[in-house]
């Protein structure tokens, strides 16, 4: 084989994979993310129905139908993205004024259930603001949920006390009151954002 012929098959076997990856590889994304490993993501996050466990029994997503939901991905034992997270949404809810409280529920769903129990969750959520509420799953479901959301979190294997930290994605998602994802806040949105983009769902009508 000439150098010429070598180039032209290697060109060939480069195209080859460069089509198989954007028509025929698609990412994992129906596994459990295990310790050390990202889950993998939807590209654009669709939102949509889902039903976890919260303390009371099943928290679905459709029971908030006519409320705008503010959503986060987080765990109890985060040492300080959750914390800073759950105090700026606290603070955004704070700033609504009494009629619209009434038509916002705040999620928190724990990507962590092995050690948030629902009973755990509804003894740290409310203590933000009465108006949030908490709920997980089985791994799969809220693997299935996050995915949805485009939410990512990764679990760092066990030290020797038996202790972890998960990686999470810090991600405020507005649902508006059908039930469709209208907004997402970056991690750090200030509460007057937090408060606008309620506020602007609840002025869609939707
Ligand atoms: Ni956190």
């Amino acid at each position: 084989m000439n150098s010429k012929t070598i180039l032209a098959a290697l060109a060939l076997v480069l195209a080859g994979i460069l089509v198989w990856m954007l028509f025929v590889w698609q990412p994992d994304n129906t596994a459990v993310p295990q310790p050390g490993q990202r889950l993998a993501l939807a590209s654009q996050p669709s939102g949509g129905d889902f039903v976890l466990a919260g303390s009371d029994g099943p928290v679905a997503l459709a029971d908030f139908r006519g409320k705008v939901v503010v959503m986060y991905f987080g765990y109890t034992y985060c040492p300080d993205v959750c914390l800073t997270s759950l105090s700026l949404i606290a603070q955004g809810l704070s700033a609504l004024d009494a009629a619209a409280l009434q038509k916002v529920q705040g999620l928190f769903v724990s990507v962590d259930p092995e050690r948030d129990t629902p009973q755990r969750l509804a003894d740290y959520v409310p203590f933000f603001h009465p108006r949030l509420l908490g709920a997980t799953g089985t791994p799969e479901q809220v693997a299935s949920v996050a995915r949805m959301y485009g939410s990512s979190y990764r679990k760092h294997p066990k030290d020797a006390d038996g202790n972890y930290a998960v990686d999470h994605s810090s991600i405020t998602y507005i649902i508006a009151a059908d039930g469709k994802l209208v907004d997402m806040l970056q991690h750090g949105s200030p509460p007057a954002s937090i408060t606008a983009a309620i506020n602007k769902a609840l002025a869609s009508g939707k």
